[in-house]
């Protein structure tokens, strides 16, 4: 006899780092269904994802603070776990309207956990950020960054995470024998699936460095803006832990498996850094990129933005010893792929049709 796959509900699993760990859950016999309101995706990324996987991905256009909406999921799917991607993610942006990032991200959580109470779906793997570390810089001995560094996230994107952090903790003093929770602090993640089919498509003016720098070379923008020269770094240029979204869809796979090899009678509640340890400058990823794309992409050097800090490295020691979870993609390959997700997409996904018909 064989056993039903196991069936994980992906919340935010139209957007970036949702869509690639689907593709991961899939290959790895998992079965999964997504909920997302397609606030920052669109749901072409759906469509191609059953085009990758060959599998059908049942898709629910609801946004998580609709109790009513996300309880139909419930009814309708024997969901064993969640992967809980779902949130707004604009560091600058939750600066300018905090409420709306708390009211998403924290509601959005609440009436997520409390469906999962109701319906005995009792693990959850949460996607948190090395954001809640804050200036990690103020700790130098903590560089490359564990688990155990003080937090202090300095922006409210980044108190949301951490408030959802403390919530999952409490719940999970609340009843430690059945909630099974994997915090899980990514580093900077960046590329594309190797495919092309699926990849970043930031709604904008891109905040972030490869995002930003693609859109440069496919002609979108005239030039980079390199956010200050004059860090103490090894050039100048502030340094980060940057991670293929490949990479970083493994370790939900390898966090979803050693949550289910917890002892039946046990909960838990940790937190692990997803990140390779490497830590790279922007003038370092800004090379690797135009070596990918044969480009020599024009920028200018301007003032220090504000709130970046010099060095955020991850020390990925815990997670590779108990999730059994490192990264084997480097910046170089991130960049190559992430090239061919901008060729062969230049302006993102554009299937304004489809997105019509769920009425975005
Ligand atoms: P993304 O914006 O591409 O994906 C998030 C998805 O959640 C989007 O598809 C959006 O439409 C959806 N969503 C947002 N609020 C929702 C709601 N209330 N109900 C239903 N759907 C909702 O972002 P991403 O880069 O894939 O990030 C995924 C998660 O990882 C986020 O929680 C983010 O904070 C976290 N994270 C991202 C990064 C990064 O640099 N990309 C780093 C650390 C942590
Ligand atoms: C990287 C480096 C910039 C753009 C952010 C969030 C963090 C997490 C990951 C969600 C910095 C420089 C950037 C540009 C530049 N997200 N840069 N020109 O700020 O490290 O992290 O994404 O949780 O919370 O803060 O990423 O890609 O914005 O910047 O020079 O146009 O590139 O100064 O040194 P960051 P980033």
């Amino acid at each position: 006899m064989t056993t039903a796959a196991k069936k994980v509900l992906v919340t935010g699993g139209a957007g970036y780092i949702g869509s690639h760990t689907v593709v991961e859950l899939i290959e790895n016999g998992y079965e999964c269904v997504i909920v997302d309101n397609l606030c920052n995706s669109s749901y072409d990324a759906v469509a191609r994802l059953e085009i990758l996987t060959k599998h059908h991905i049942p898709f629910y256009k609801v946004d998580l603070c609709d109790a009513e909406g996300l309880e139909k999921v419930f009814q309708e799917h024997k969901i064993d776990s969640v992967i809980h991607f779902a949130g707004l993610k604009a560091v600058g942006e939750s600066t300018q309207i905090p409420l709306r990032y708390y009211h998403n991200n924290i509601l959005g959580t609440l009436v997520l956990l409390e469906l999962m109470g109701k319906y005995d779906v009792k693990k959850l793997v949460f996607s948190s950020s090395a954001t809640v570390y804050g200036d990690a810089t103020r700790f130098p001995d903590m560089i490359p960054i564990p688990e155990e560094c003080p937090l202090g996230p300095t922006n409210p994107y980044g108190q949301t995470k951490l408030a959802i952090e403390h919530i999952l903790h409490d719940l999970y003093n609340s009843d430690n024998k059945t909630w099974k929770f994997a915090i899980l602090r990514y580093f900077n993640p960046i590329g594309a699936h190797p495919s092309g089919l699926i990849g970043e498509d930031p709604l904008g003016i891109p905040n972030n460095l490869l995002p930003y720098m693609a859109q440069v070379a496919v002609g979108r923008r005239e030039k980079l803006f390199v956010f200050g020269n004059d860090y103490d770094s090894r050039d100048g240029t502030p340094i980060r832990d940057y991670i293929h979204v490949v990479d970083l869809a493994k370790g939900h796979i390898a966090s979803l498996k050693y949550l289910d090899a917890q002892d039946q009678s046990q909960g838990i509640c940790r937190e692990w850094n997803l990140g390779s340890g490497t830590g790279s400058t922007v003038l370092e990823v800004y090379r690797a990129f135009c070596d990918a794309s044969g480009i020599e992409i024009p920028y200018e050097i301007t003032g220090r933005r504000a709130g970046d800090v010099l060095n955020l490295t991850a020390k990925p020691d815990r997670a590779k010893r108990e999730l059994k979870w490192q990264t084997e993609l480097d910046v170089a390959a991130a960049c190559r792929d992430l090239w061919k997700w901008s060729t062969d997409n230049p302006f993102g996904y554009q299937l304004k049709g489809i997105d019509a018909k769920f009425g975005t």
